[in-house]
């Protein structure tokens, strides 16, 4: 057992826990914090997808002990009071979602991606390596949300709702 300080939607957290608990356990049956999904456990879905100083991450891949003095960011911590995220909110608007376990984790993903794209980081099919601020085309949303899983299908919806945000 270790103890563990976890900064949570800018809210510190201490527990203790097993030296090696995720941090999508820690999330969820530690913090009660029950957004981000447990899909697979084995990095493959993206349902586990949290913020880690803005970057996105599968939180089943990873140490709750080794996030310690990040900022971590679910998508509990996105909507300001009553007003959801951009994202959030193109998601509802777009009805992106059917049964809704994979949604947190395409909402925290999008945030990210969003703000790659807004940096100008090239994912592998941007042409314009130099470009300062990528357009978020389908083509471009398809290919870096491709680790966020959706068993509904709701892809159709999820595009133009990040397209949305972006
Ligand atoms: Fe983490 Fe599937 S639960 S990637
Ligand atoms: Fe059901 Fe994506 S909305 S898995």
């Amino acid at each position: 057992m270790t103890n563990v300080t976890l900064r949570v939607n800018g809210t510190v957290h201490e527990l203790d826990c097993d030296v090696r608990t995720t941090l999508l356990d820690a999330l969820r049956e530690d913090l009660d914090l029950i957004g981000a999904k447990k899909g697979c456990d084995h990095g493959q879905c993206g349902a586990c997808t949290v913020l880690v100083d803005g970057r996105r991450i599968n939180s089943c891949l990873t140490f709750a002990v080794a996030q310690q003095d990040c900022d971590i960011a679910t998508v509990e911590g996105l909507a300001d009071g009553d007003t959801l995220h951009p994202v959030q909110q193109a998601f509802v608007d777009r009805d992106a979602f059917q049964c809704g376990y994979c949604t947190s984790g395409q909402i925290c993903s999008a945030v990210a991606v969003i703000d790659e794209a807004k940096q100008g980081w090239p994912s592998a099919i941007t042409e314009d390596l130099d470009a300062t601020d990528v357009e978020l085309d389908a083509a471009e949303v398809r290919e870096r949300m491709s680790g966020n899983l959706c068993r509904c299908g709701a892809y159709a919806n999820i595009v133009p709702a990040v397209q949305d945000a972006s």
